[in-house]
């Protein structure tokens, strides 16, 4: 099979995407038109002196930039533009279902109303099923960095939405912010119905994992990538078939790993993992899910029945219901079984 007809299948096959922060999908383009519709001054002259700061070490030296680049963010229509933009994106690399994250204390903070985030995301989440055929589900995320209080009182603003989030995640900063933090506050969201995900083994140990599982009781592990570190880890995940939302371009991006090729994106296969390819913060990372998809098959030269395998572990993983699962990996063995 050519190089290009690979391409073409790798575009078809149908995608989801189940980690993506909203506020990383902002392109520097649309940060400017933002900054100029609200008045709001960044301190980069123009767009190539933006893109040319996102040059990250780890981490923090992403977030520092990410919460920043969010302060253009003001208003319902904000929102809207914003996660319109993702999808229409997201549309042209074949993703057919998305669960993003959105991190309310970030908006909240800055004096904008949590109503104001939440109604611009989901008009524009509303109009994707409609106009595009992409099905979704919202996470609110709490930061990790803050208290245990502060993401109680976002919960507390929450609740009058409740109808309108499907789960809670836990992002920002992992290095000295254990999931154990949060127990109490995750324990509620349990209570309230609510699914529960969390950012663990991205930069921290596999014991976040852990705790994640045990004190969160999550349906999933966002990057999970160092849970490699511990083989009874990896034995329980595999048994309980609890998915990670890998994020390769991501995880090169921040120095997780050093290239493309070192990433163990086959190796959680072949452990037989629930692993799952995303984008993370697109806009920041250099590339959106069909670039991830596209750049872990080059560099990993990963064979037909592995990108198939991650095709169905996204399916598997989602939450979508279970017609729409028996649907997507129909397709999915339809193009399995195309011509190689
Ligand atoms: N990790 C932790 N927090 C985040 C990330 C991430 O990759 N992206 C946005 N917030
Ligand atoms: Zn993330």
């Amino acid at each position: 099979m050519s190089e290009s007809a690979r391409a073409d299948w790798l575009r078809r096959l149908p995608k989801t995407e189940l980690h993506l922060h909203i506020e990383g999908t902002l392109e520097p383009e649309l940060m400017f038109a933002l900054a100029l519709r609200n008045g709001v001054t960044l301190p980069y002259p123009d767009v190539d002196a933006l893109r040319a700061a996102y040059d990250f070490h780890n981490l923090q030296s992403f977030l520092d930039l990410y919460y920043a680049g969010a302060g253009v963010l003001l208003t319902e229509a904000d929102f809207y533009d914003l996660t319109w933009a993702y999808l229409e994106r997201a549309h042209a690399d074949r993703v057919v279902h998305v669960e993003i994250f959105f991190d309310p204390q970030t908006h909240t903070e800055r004096g904008v109303p949590f109503e104001t985030a939440l109604a611009g995301i989901r008009r524009a989440l509303v109009d994707g099923e409609a106009k595009l055929g992409i099905g979704f589900r919202l996470i609110l995320c709490f930061l990790r960095h803050l208290s245990e209080d502060a993401g109680f009182a976002a919960l507390e603003q929450a609740l009058p939405f409740l109808s309108q989030i499907d789960g809670v995640g836990l992002d920002s900063s992992e290095h000295g912010h254990p999931p154990e933090k949060f127990a109490r506050l995750f324990a509620r969201c349990k209570a309230l119905g609510l699914a529960r995900v969390a950012h663990a083994g991205e930069e921290g140990p596999a014991d976040y994992v852990w705790q994640a599982i045990r004190l969160l009781d999550v349906a999933r592990i966002d990057h999970g990538v160092r849970a490699l570190e511990d083989d009874a880890l990896v034995a329980y995940l595999a048994e309980h078939r609890i998915p990670l939302t890998v994020c390769p371009l991501s995880n090169i991006k921040l120095r997780v790993f050093d290239t493309l090729a070192d990433h163990p994106l086959r190796t959680l296969l072949e452990r037989g993992l629930v692993a799952t390819v995303n984008s993370d913060d697109p806009a920041y990372f250099g590339g959106y899910v069909g670039e991830n998809w596209q750049a872990c098959a080059d560099a990993l030269d990963l064979t037909r029945a592995e990108l198939v395998q991650l095709a169905r572990n996204g399916i598997e993983a989602s939450w979508m219901d279970d017609a729409a699962k028996t649907r997507w990996y129909a397709e999915i063995d339809t193009l399995a079984a195309e011509p190689a």
